[in-house]
């Protein structure tokens, strides 16, 4: 890395709002170009900016093929506006049909900011997911899990941390020699959150997109890095054209891959191999496979790049038939964060900077009318002026949060430019708005509570 590169650090309370360096940098994908189904306010406004592979979950979708969504809590704090945007995607994906798995990060909270795990377990369900009953998840679509007592994410996170080392972890999250091994151990732990619903005991193998802030994106980097490493087929474009498999021989296949011990290959076991991958792939209604066993490739020539989702499914299948986890690399989607209150970032650690989802009333109004405005100085200078809805908070807070419609934000924010709405008008507004969604949460929230309890996946009750 050079100097002025990024790195974005899942821990730091600083924060990078320089959205396209962190495309670049990071290889996300910006979200042009991609044919959203019923865009949420979060998509329309393009609150959504980036994502990695979110188009095999709408190809799956399109064509009625089951899909997960997966989301983390971590079990400290209160839940505040900020969290509540991953649920209002993670409700988006479920409406589309998704299974939702949301995992509580006990683990990581006990060890790196010291809850035990029955506190974690009564935050988790009092503060988090009552709330997202009351936010419009739906009970029997979700199950909430802790990773303290699901030992096959456990298992899955340590037997991938073979895959890894220090030296990925240095790179990835700029540890060095002091950094303490619960800081390890966590990404582990949630590289298993991330990957383990594709096991066959939790949905089997299909896509799972992961929606975070991008201060998440370190996780999702090294989960897809270490989800891709396992896979004993690579699918990769052609030289020139098409697609190509080809084999990834590893200490953990290399003996039903036909390479011996003595280094010599069982071409009969090799020629078992391919002709069981060729079945497969013609399957899917390709013609033209040639396949070159000595090479250890498959290619596909005719393939387009549209076909890779297909084909790489296939292969996972495959893999998994022959004894191998058959892993997927993981999609996500990212969104920008909500400005705090102060005009600084948001965080459960500092109350003034944001609103948590059980204030009253009179603490939202007061935060609000507090908060940091775009407007001018002077009635007389914002009149002239105009105000910027891009740094005031409460219209920041109306377009994230609080107001479904567009065309009224768009009327907004042109009154605010040209001065004819003042900072203190714009304010209120956004506190009458927050205090009906307020309102109407605690209202839902009374409604739902009962559900809680529903939530809980059969291995949490
Ligand atoms: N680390 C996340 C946080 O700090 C919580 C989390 C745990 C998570 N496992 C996850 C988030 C899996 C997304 C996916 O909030």
């Amino acid at each position: 890395m050079g100097e002025d590169d990024l790195r974005i650090d899942p821990w730091s309370s600083a924060q990078s709002t320089d959205y396209s360096r962190i495309i670049e940098q990071f290889g996300l994908s910006p979200m042009d170009g991609l044919d959203i189904p019923e865009p949420s306010r979060l998509h329309r406004r393009g609150i959504i900016f980036a994502h990695r592979d979110l188009d095999t979950v709408l190809q799956a979708n399109s064509r009625g093929e089951d899909f997960g969504v997966l989301t983390g809590l971590m079990p400290s704090g209160k839940m505040h506006l900020g969290h509540s945007m991953v649920i209002e995607q993670v409700k988006w994906f479920q409406k589309m049909g998704g299974d939702v798995t949301i995992a509580v990060a006990d683990l990581e909270s006990q060890a790196t900011r010291g809850i035990s795990l029955a506190k974690g377990r009564e935050v988790a369900l009092k503060e988090y997911v009552a709330n997202y009953a009351a936010l419009g998840l739906d009970s029997e679509k979700s199950q909430v899990y802790f990773q303290s007592t699901r030992s096959e994410v456990q298992r899955l996170g340590f037997q991938l941390g073979k895959r890894t080392n220090l030296n990925e972890f240095e790179s990835i999250y700029g540890f060095g020699g002091e950094t303490n091994l619960a800081h390890v151990q966590a990404p582990m732990v949630q590289v298993g959150d991330i990957l383990h619903p594709q096991l066959e005991d939790y949905g089997g193998l299909r896509p799972i997109v992961v929606p975070v802030g991008v201060d998440q994106d370190p996780h999702l980097r090294l989960t897809r890095g270490l989800a891709s490493k396992t896979n004993w087929f690579n699918v990769n474009p052609g030289n020139s054209r098409g697609l190509l498999i080809g084999l990834s021989v590893q200490d953990e296949n290399a003996e039903v891959l036909g390479q011996q011990a003595n280094g010599r290959l069982d071409k009969a076991k090799v020629a078992e191999v391919f002709a069981g991958l060729e079945q497969e792939i013609a399957s899917l209604g390709f013609s033209d496979i040639v396949s070159n066993p000595k090479q250890g490739t498959l290619s596909l020539p005719a393939a387009t790049s549209h076909d890779r989702f297909n084909v790489k499914m296939k292969t996972l299948e495959y893999e998994r038939k022959l004894g191998g986890l058959g892993l997927m690399a993981p999609s996500s989607t990212y969104h920008h964060f909500a400005v705090g209150l102060t005009g600084d970032k948001m965080s459960s650690s500092k109350p003034k900077t944001t609103i948590f989802l059980d204030d009253d009333i009179a603490t939202v109004t007061k935060k609000i009318k507090r908060a940091y405005s775009g407007g001018q100085a002077t009635i007389e200078e914002h009149r002239r002026l105009g105000g910027n809805p891009d740094t005031d908070v409460a219209y920041q807070y109306l377009m994230y949060f609080f107001e479904d419609d567009d065309n009224y934000m768009e009327q907004l924010n042109s009154d605010y430019r040209n001065g004819k709405i003042l900072a203190g008008e714009m304010k209120q507004i956004c506190i009458d708005n927050a205090v009906e969604w307020m309102k109407d949460l605690q209202e839902k929230k009374a409604e739902t509570e009962h559900l809680v309890e529903l939530f809980l996946a059969p291995d949490s009750k």
